[in-house]
Formats: structure tokens, C-alpha cells, sequence
């Protein structure tokens, strides 16, 4: 049967997510709707993550909660990374899989779609040359802050990381194309885009970079703001940082992963920067934009870490005083140098590492939040909040703040930031300023 209604369900980074927004326009050009919340699809697509052992696993305990009472099923596509990585080998671990569809295949998800509903089991894994975005629909629907993939996989081979196998290599979109994109997501509403890459400041064209096209978008008229995610500092060119100091809608936000604060760590990880080389860059980045708020990813428990190199990735979130961070246990991965290295460590003392690097993130993203209590600032409204009346929207420097505000998703307004917790702050009124 044919299906009529899907839910799409994403895990992972904002990649994973814009995937899943453009599947869903993907299918509704076909004539199918998203299922109501609540209520049973006849297709589920789960756009998977793999990048630590938890996410993967959580693919397939989803797959199997998938069944329903009367133990009929919908079709079911397992999408994303976990597909990537797994081709058909995935229909091994669940029965209940139909179609199998990678990140860079799923222009295909109509016709394969169409394949399962007449009893076949497609799978495509395919990294096609050509480029998947070209036989995307045009964009009808956008959030306030939209997101907009620029370019797609990595070269750089960091030894745990599992991104370029299921991700491919280094891809970058033409420049009309997103500018293109980003002209019809303002047109649907969007007032922040959010470029998005797993290297994003890698991406190039014809000579021109991401500041350059930073640049052509701070001209569109319509667009309130401009971020863009996720940077390696080996690409992060004095363009863009000159770009902070001067481009009046990029925002002063920069996540920029370090991963360890330990050059040994550093080394084993085939990261190409040192702790040094990287304070540096964002020495540069204060200099240009000194309220620039920072942000960054580590991974605790690398094969070989000591009590010493962990000191030093403490002392880097001291010395950096994040703004926000990420923090992970490292988890081997399948087919990565880093999973058969010796000297794994026990995962109580990743545990142990894991809260105490979390403390100390936490003690500076409270910091950083309480510096802005007292001030005035904008914020992008982006939802409703619990409470009656209540928004959320967002600083420039990316805080969560809840306001009483009568204004719609999409506006901005003016704020006085009363109060500041380690995630999330509370603004008092406001006057509109843009619709
Ligand atoms: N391309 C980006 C992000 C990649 S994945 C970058 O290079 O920064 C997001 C984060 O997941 C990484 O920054 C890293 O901190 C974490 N990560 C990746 N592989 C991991 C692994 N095997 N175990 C634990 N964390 C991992
Ligand atoms: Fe993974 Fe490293 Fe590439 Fe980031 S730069 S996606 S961590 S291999
Ligand atoms: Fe996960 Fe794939 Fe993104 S592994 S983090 S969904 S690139």
C-alpha cells in the first residue's frame, strides 16, 4: 500500500536535521503529510546518528518499538549515518527495516519509497557525484533560524571520528545554489540562517570562501542574522575572522571544537592543531570581535589520556572561558584507528572525567551568562515557552531567553536580561523592533 502519511524522526547535529526537513518536503511533493503528533504514520523515516555507540544503538531500539498492538507495522526507512555505515547489513539487526537510504542518496526516497510499497527492500548508500541538493524541492517552509547545509563531509580524518565514512569526502555547494536557498527561506519567513557544514569554514567555490559568501548574505534584505556551524580550526582564515569584526548580521558566536587541551592527545587524535595554535586563533577572533562569545567540543577518554592530559583540557577551558561547550566520553568506533589503539581507558574514570570537566564547563557558561545580566540586548523570538505568555528566543551570543512578550515567532525585540542560570536566561519587556 501506498503510504499517505510520514513522521520523520532525526537524531544527531543540525545536519541530520536539515536532512529531515528536506526529506519531509522531499515527500510532500508527492503528495503524502507529515501524521499528526500523536498519531501512527505508514511510513517512519529515523534519520540516524553514529557518532557514539549510544546513538547508533538507539537507531535500532527505536526501529523495534516500531511495531504496532495489532503487530502490523509502517514502512519503515532507516536514514542518516547508521544507514551509511550499515548498508543492508542493517536489515540483519531488524527485520522490520524496509528501505535503507544514506545521507548523500536521499533524493531517491520518493521512488524507493515507492519500490517498498510494491513489497521491495531498496537500499542506497551511494556517495553519487552528482549533487543530491540539485533534485531537492524548492524550500516552503522555514523557521525563524533556519538552517542551510553548505557543505558536507570531511577529509580530516581525526582517528576516533566516524564522519568521513558515512559522510564522504569534503563537499562544497555552488554559491548560486544557497544564495538561491537562502533568498526562498527569507521569502518563507526565515530572519537567521544558520550555515551548516561539518567543516563549514572549509567551504569554497570558485575561489571564493565562506566570509565571501558571509558577505553577499549580510546584503539580503530580509535577513536579521547570519551563524554558521561547525568550524575546524585548521580552516579558520583571518577572512573570517576579519568577517566578525565587521560584518554587521554575523553574530558574535564561534564554535570551534578543540577536543583535548593535552598536545600528545592532540597528536594521537590527528587533530592538525596544538593547544597553542588554536588560542591563537581565537586570540585573532577576541581581537576582531571582542564580546565574541566561544564555544567548543571535547572528548574525555581518549585511548592513552592520563590524569595530566586531562589537567590540560581543564586548563584550556580556563583559559578560553567558554561561553558553551560540549563534552563526550570518547566511544570507539567501528573501523577507526582510534578503536584498536592500546591503553583504552575504564569507563568509571571516563565517568569521573566526564563530570568534572562538565563542572568546570559549567562554572564559565554561568559566568559568561551573569556577565550579561543588566544589559540590554535583541532577541529573536523562536517559540512558545511552558508558561502562558512566555517566549524563548535567543541573544546574539546564542543564550535561551524567557520573556513575557507578546510577539510572534520571528520577531525581534529589545530585552533587559534580568537574570542568568548555566543554560538559560530571563529577560524582562521589550519593545518590538523588526517584524
Ligand atoms: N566536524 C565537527 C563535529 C563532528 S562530530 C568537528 O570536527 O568539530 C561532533 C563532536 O562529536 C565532535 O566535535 C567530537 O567532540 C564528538 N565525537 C566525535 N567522535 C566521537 C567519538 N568517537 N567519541 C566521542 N565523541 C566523539
Ligand atoms: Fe570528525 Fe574530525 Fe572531521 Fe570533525 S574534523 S567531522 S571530528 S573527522
Ligand atoms: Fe551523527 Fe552523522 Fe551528524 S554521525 S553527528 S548525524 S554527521
Amino acid at each position: 500500500m501506498t503510504p499517505k502519511t510520514f513522521k520523520i524522526k532525526s537524531f544527531g547535529c543540525q545536519m541530520n536535521v536539515y536532512d529531515g526537513e528536506r526529506m519531509a518536503e522531499l515527500l510532500g511533493e508527492q503528495g503524502m503529510s507529515a501524521a499528526p503528533e500523536g498519531e501512527d504514520a505508514d511510513l517512519v523515516v529515523l534519520n540516524t546518528c553514529h557518532i557514539r555507540e549510544k546513538a547508533a544503538d538507539k537507531a535500532y531500539s527505536d526501529v523495534g518499538r516500531l511495531r504496532r498492538e495489532d503487530g502490523s507495522k509502517p514502512l519503515v526507512a532507516l536514514a542518516g549515518c547508521v544507514a551509511q555505515a550499515e548498508g543492508a547489513e542493517a536489515r540483519k539487526r531488524s527485520q522490520l527495516i524496509d528501505i535503507v537510504v544514506g545521507p548523500q542518496a536521499y533524493h531517491r526516497l520518493p521512488e524507493m519509497v515507492a519500490e517498498a510499497a510494491r513489497g521491495g527492500r531498496p537500499v542506497d548508500t551511494d556517495m553519487p557525484a552528482i549533487s543530491k541538493f540539485d533534485a531537492l524541492p524548492k524550500r516552503r517552509r522555514a523557521n525563524p533560524s533556519s538552517f542551510l547545509s553548505v557543505q558536507e563531509g570531511c577529509d580530516k580524518f581525526c582517528t576516533y571520528c566516524v564522519v568521513p565514512y558515512t559522510r564522504g569526502a569534503e563537499i562544497s555547494r555552488p554559491w548560486n545554489d544557497i544564495v538561491d536557498e537562502a533568498r526562498a527561506l527569507i521569502d518563507v519567513g526565515a530572519r537567521e540562517i544558520v550555515l551548516l557544514g561539518q567543516n563549514v569554514n572549509a567551504w569554497a567555490h570558485e575561489g571564493r570562501g565562506l566570509a565571501d559568501l558571509i558577505r553577499a548574505l549580510n546584503e539580503l534584505t530580509g535577513l536579521e542574522r547570519i551563524r554558521y556551524t561547525t568550524s575546524h580550526p585548521a580552516d579558520m582564515n583571518d577572512d573570517l575572522i576579519a568577517a566578525h569584526g565587521d560584518v554587521e548580521k554575523l553574530m558574535p558566536y564561534l564554535h570551534l571544537p578543540v577536543q583535548s587541551g593535552s598536545n600528545r592527545i592532540l597528536k594521537a587524535m590527528n587533530r592538525s592543531h596544538t593547544a597553542d595554535t588554536y588560542l591563537r586563533i581565537l586570540e585573532k577572533m577576541r581581537a576582531a570581535r571582542p564580546d565574541i562569545a566561544l564555544s567548543g567540543d571535547f572528548i574525555v577518554g581518549f585511548p592513552g589520556e592520563c590524569e595530566e592530559d586531562f589537567k590540560a583540557t581543564l586548563n584550556i577551558v580556563d583559559e578560553v572561558r567558554y561561553a558553551s561547550a560540549y563534552s563526550f566520553k570518547y566511544s570507539p568506533r567501528p573501523g577507526t584507528p582510534a578503536a584498536v589503539m592500546e591503553d583504552q581507558i575504564p569507563r568509571e574514570l571516563m565517568e569521573e572525567r566526564l563530570e568534572r570537566l562538565h563542572d568546570r564547563i559549567g562554572e564559565h557558561q554561568l559566568a559568561f551568562n551573569r556577565s550579561k545580566v543588566g544589559t540590554e540586548t535583541q532577541i529573536l523570538v523562536e517559540r512558545k515557552g511552558k508558561r502562558a505568555g512566555q517566549m524563548i528566543g535567543r541573544t546574539p551570543w546564542l543564550q535561551s531567553v524567557h520573556v513575557e512578550v507578546d510577539a510572534q515567532p520571528g520577531e525581534i525585540v529589545n530585552v533587559t536580561l534580568v537574570a542568568a542560570g548555566p543554560n538559560s536566561m530571563s529577560g524582562a519587556i521589550a519593545e518590538k523592533v523588526a517584524a
